[in-house]
């Protein structure tokens, strides 16, 4: 049987990093209420010529490198993200171009902050069918465009980036024992749609619009959605928590982090917290907090990595890979 091994790993972030001091001065808000509310001591900006586009690029340039791989070796590419460059054509054709890849398909997945592990999965499962060979999977996005600066229940929260996975088709022997993708499970549910948005769009306004979020009817349910879907991975492998070597949730919120770890009885030694440094980056936060793990020498070649996601729609999932 085929498994989708992690060959390389590589992000990209813009210049500017904006502290929650800063923002004292854009709205009423203060350093202590945004690091014990969530954990977030700053975030980076993408300024003047720095799009999705642009730093989903470096992060993928910087994947193929650390992969060891050239642009024709990819024959897939697949980007999360809610915030592309243009309505279309999609991201993933943009920094494809940009790489300078012109063979194989590229395509944009939406699934808001849940965009990375629908993204792993949607990769993995065209490697295990054969439709592809090596792909480029890459989370990027610039919220800092869709938020309404003047409403400080959400400006705080958010952050921009880019992080990117190269992955391979291996023959694999099948046992957990093999590196690879060993489980992922994907979930949506769209009653929920009104508790986090954009309230605009090509098709409703014509517009971009801005995010809207009714933050603690997300928090309400952020918890026990992530920790059912982890326990269907868990399910699915025969795992369980003390199976896993490190634990790479999606960064929105230190205490959503905390309380699903808790829960689920993963030790906090295991868990990977970027979410000072870079905010709520959606779609990018999981492969960011991978590269910081794996660049601090934590990761390595055979651990198990739990990764987790919830966000908008709601969409909700969780993947487990022997790195
Ligand atoms: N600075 C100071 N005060 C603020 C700020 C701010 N930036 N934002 C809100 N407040 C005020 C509110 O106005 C309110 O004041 P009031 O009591 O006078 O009305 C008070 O703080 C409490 O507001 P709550 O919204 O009840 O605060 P809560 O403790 O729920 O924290 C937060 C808000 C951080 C948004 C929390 O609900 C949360 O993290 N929710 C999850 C949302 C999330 O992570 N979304 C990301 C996208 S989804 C995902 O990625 C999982």
């Amino acid at each position: 049987m085929i498994r989708t091994v992690v060959r390389g790993y590589g992000s990209c972030l813009p210049e500017k990093a904006v502290t929650n001091k800063d923002l004292e001065s854009l709205v009423e808000t203060s350093d202590e209420w945004i690091v014990q509310r969530t954990g977030i001591r700053q975030r980076y900006v993408a300024g003047e010529g720095e799009t999705t586009c642009s730093l989903g690029a470096g992060a993928g340039r910087a994947a193929l490198e650390n992969a060891g791989f050239e642009p024709q070796d990819i024959d897939l590419i697949i980007v999360a993200t809610s915030t592309p460059d243009n309505t279309f054509p999609a991201a993933a054709v943009d920094i494809q171009n940009r790489l300078g890849i012109t063979q194989g398909a590229a395509f944009d997945v939406q699934a808001v902050c849940s965009g990375f592990v629908f993204a792993l999965t949607t990769a993995d499962a065209y490697l295990r069918t054969g439709l592809a060979k090596r792909a480029l999977v890459i989370g990027a996005e610039t919220f800092s465009r869709l938020l309404d600066w003047t409403d400080r229940t959400t400006c705080v929260l958010f952050g921009d980036g880019a992080g990117a996975l190269v992955v391979e088709a291996v023959e694999s022997t099948g046992t957990l024992d093999d590196r690879g993708v060993l489980a992922s499970k994907l979930r949506s549910d769209g009653c929920h749609k009104n508790k986090l948005y954009v309230d605009g769009g090509p098709s409703s306004t014509q517009t971009v619009g801005h995010l809207r979020m009714q933050g603690r009817e997300v928090f309400k349910h952020a918890v026990g959605m992530i920790t059912d879907v982890i326990e269907s991975v868990f399910d699915a492998t025969g795992m369980n928590a003390d199976d896993i070597d490190w634990f790479v949730p999606h960064q929105a919120n230190k205490r959503i982090i905390d309380a699903s770890a808790r829960k689920l009885g993963i030790d906090p030694d295991k868990v990977v917290i970027t979410v000072d440094s870079y905010g709520n980056t959606s779609a990018a936060s999981i492969p960011l907090a991978l590269c910081d793990a794996l660049d601090a020498g934590r990761i390595k070649q055979g651990d198990v990595v739990l990764l987790e996601a919830m966000g908008g729609g709601f969409t909700w999932g969780a993947v487990l890979v022997r790195w």
